[in-house]
């Protein structure tokens, strides 16, 4: 009998335990999902890590982060969806894959308009950038709270050395769903193949598609030197890839784990500035030690950037702002007008 009672006077205490916790918010710490859409040891995985690292420790480990890497939560555009829905928290992915659900972020894919780890630096964290996190946000239903910046997508495939528009005619190459970069390689003179992210290291081994473009960091991530073989230097595009949490649950979080979040995707974003900087050079010659063959565009790009700027640029002018407005970004990067 004493035995039952003592049994039930700890039951209540226990129940009475569970009960604050709850009032005190503990039973509420929760494991973060965060989808990347690259595999470890690129720019992504470096922004994820040090976002999961520093968020923990603001949270004072009460919440705490799970990496999916590799897309094993679905295509990088599918998780804009799931995340602008509230079926995921966080995502890391490439610009060009938010821009088909908030069009005024391809200011940072219009070929050539960012043309060093500054001009993003720039544009992601002044004033432009602001702009784009609030279009995002009301466009998309998802806030972007980090940057990683990956360096210039080069271009690779698996048939010959590229070095003029010439030599890449004939070959099949994979493009994000993205209609600036669609429109960049028809002014080119190819008409790309749109592939989801995640079908793309296949539709490489597999031949559907002979070469796609990527910074070396993702190419080494992706481990696409196993089937790609020659590399062309080309500077179109800057890589720019955000780290973006669902809105909902964004505000569905306490101030403090708003600012947690904040914090956390600024310390990351400087780390990963940091890292392309000293990583870069090392990963591009341990690419090359794998035998890839890397060369430069003819003639200093020139044919390149000139077809890319007037053929793709004017068709855009809308949907940025217009053209007043890219000049003003222009103008604030230290760049001539168009
Ligand atoms: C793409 O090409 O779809 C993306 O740039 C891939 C990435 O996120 O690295």
């Amino acid at each position: 009998m004493i035995r039952k009672q003592r049994f039930i006077k700890s039951l209540s205490f226990a129940l009475c335990l569970g009960a604050a916790a709850v009032t005190s918010g503990l039973a509420q710490a929760k494991t973060f999902r965060v989808a990347v859409g690259d595999g470890a040891g690129g720019t992504q995985h470096q922004l994820a890590l040090k976002f999961s690292e520093v968020f923990k420790e603001k949270t004072g480990g009460q919440h705490d982060t799970q990496l999916f890497l590799n897309g094993q939560l679905g295509d990088e555009q599918a998780t804009v969806n799931d995340a602008s829905m509230g079926l995921l928290d966080f995502s890391i992915l490439a610009i060009n894959n938010v821009t088909p659900f908030s069009p005024s972020v391809g200011v940072l894919t219009l070929p050539y308009m960012v043309q060093s780890l500054d001009d993003a630096i720039a544009l992601t964290q002044g004033e432009v950038g602001q702009q784009l996190v609030d279009n995002t946000v009301r466009d998309a239903g998802v806030r972007i709270v980090g940057w990683a910046y990956s360096g210039f997508r080069v271009l690779t495939n698996s048939k010959q050395p590229v070095q003029s528009l010439d030599d890449l005619k004939g070959l099949k190459i994979r493009v994000p769903n993205n209609e600036i970069m669609i429109d960049t390689y028809r002014a080119w003179g190819i008409n790309p193949t749109p592939m989801a992210w995640s079908e793309t290291f296949t539709g490489l081994q597999l031949g559907v598609v002979d070469g796609q473009d990527n910074p070396y960091i993702t190419v080494y991530a992706m481990k696409f030197d196993e089937v790609q073989k020659y590399v062309t230097n080309i500077r179109y595009l800057f890589s720019i890839e955000p780290l973006i949490v669902s809105e909902s649950v964004f505000q569905s979080q306490t101030p403090e784990v708003q600012q947690a979040i904040l914090d956390a995707g600024q310390a990351a974003t400087e780390h990963g500035a940091q890292w392309l900087v000293e990583q870069e050079d090392k990963i591009r010659a341990e690419l090359t030690s794998r035998g890839m063959q890397i060369t430069d565009a003819a003639n200093g790009e020139q044919e390149w950037m000139d077809k890319a700027i007037s053929q793709v640029w004017p068709k855009y002018y809308d949907q940025l702002g217009g053209k007043e407005n890219l000049n003003k970004i222009l103008q604030s990067l230290g760049r001539d007008e168009i």
